[in-house]
């Protein structure tokens, strides 16, 4: 018999839903909330009502598209943390329930540890140990991952995440909100025109603060010069930017990379869709020799397919929560 598993997250602003058979992927339907864009970043009141609104028709439409009636779920796999905590009480709520009304098993997943398991959502699948850089609006660390259930963090961010450097800049530019996909774009029609310092932290931890004030600076007595600067050099700001942000990741690997002699390298997390960051782990692989692993597009920002596979891993250790459960914004 298959074993059919749903998924459910709800850590920040969209609203998703996963079926996996067997460790396959059937559905993974995510509900963006175009409604914080108002506000230039996530307002958590907002989120926790638009995930109320947009629960059931996510995992109705996830079902539907994957063909499994609810009587067949064998397990639900939710995201118990880490995010914000109105969030998370939805999703974590909508499962429990869901749950106990057809009798299966309830399976706890970290949100983090699913953006690193996204890596076998697809082939290619890394082998352990690998590496994997995780790069998100609220999260950037490098991880050494020998086994599901066995990640040790190496190094993480001290201030901002690699995604806040970016919207943070964005906002900065005038951009809405999440900025990081229109940096990216933009800086495609850009030159690195504008150097930005690296900042000096720990071997293998990250600071993003310094960058945001130094780009804060720099615009500021730009535009004491001229009031259009940065309507006249938007691509090449954002360009100059991300190169900055991208190099200062590849950095960090690089030394985990050197530090550690593991050769199987991974992205994971919402920054991971950047173009330029793709580009560079396979320039930079390819000169190492590492063999390096970016998720699908799909998989990189938040998503519950990652979540189904995280908790299909559990599944098969029997590893389930009962019903006292609860959300938790800092696991
Ligand atoms: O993983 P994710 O969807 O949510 C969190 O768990 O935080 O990551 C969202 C972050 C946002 O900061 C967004 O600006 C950034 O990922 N992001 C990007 C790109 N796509 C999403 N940053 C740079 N380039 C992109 N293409
Ligand atoms: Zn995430």
């Amino acid at each position: 018999m298959a074993v059919n598993l749903l998924a459910i997250e709800s850590s920040c602003d969209d609203t998703s839903a996963s079926v996996l058979q067997d460790g396959n992927i059937l559905s993974n339907v995510v509900a963006n909330q175009d409604v914080h864009q108002l506000y230039g970043g996530v307002v958590p009141e907002v989120a926790s009502r638009a995930h109320q609104e947009n629960i059931l028709p996510v995992v109705d439409a996830a079902l539907k598209k994957a063909g499994i009636s609810k009587k067949e779920l064998d397990a639900i796999a939710f995201t118990r943390g880490p995010g914000l905590i109105g969030s998370l009480i939805v999703g974590v709520s909508f499962a429990k329930g869901l749950a106990l009304s057809l009798n299966i098993p309830l399976i706890q997943v970290n949100h983090m540890d699913a953006h690193v398991l996204a890596h076998f959502a697809e082939d290619p699948k890394p082998d352990f140990p690998f590496l994997c850089l995780t790069v998100s609006g609220g999260h950037t660390q490098i991880a050494r991952v020998d086994a599901p259930d066995n990640m040790t963090i190496l190094g993480k961010t001290i201030d901002d995440a690699a995604g806040e450097a970016f919207d943070k800049t964005g906002k900065l530019l005038g951009l809405p909100y999440p900025a990081g996909p229109i940096i990216d774009k933009n800086s495609k029609l850009g030159s690195a025109l504008f150097n930005f310092p690296k900042p000096k932290v720990g071997e293998l931890d990250f600071s993003f603060s310094g960058l945001k004030t130094s780009i804060r600076y720099f615009l500021q007595k730009e535009r004491e010069k001229n009031i259009n600067f940065i309507e006249e050099n938007m691509n090449d700001i954002c360009r100059s930017v991300q190169d900055r942000i991208v190099s200062i990741l590849m950095d960090k690997l690089e030394t985990a990379a050197d530090q550690t002699g593991i050769k199987e390298v991974a992205i994971a997390g919402g920054v991971s869709a950047n173009n330029a960051l793709r580009a560079s782990i396979k320039e930079v692989g390819e000169k190492k020799g590492w063999n390096t692993y970016i998720p699908a597009f799909q998989y990189c920002t938040d998503n519950a397919g990652m979540i189904a596979v995280a908790g299909y891993f559990k599944y098969l250790n029997k590893d389930f929560v009962g019903q006292d459960v609860a959300a938790s914004a800092r696991i």
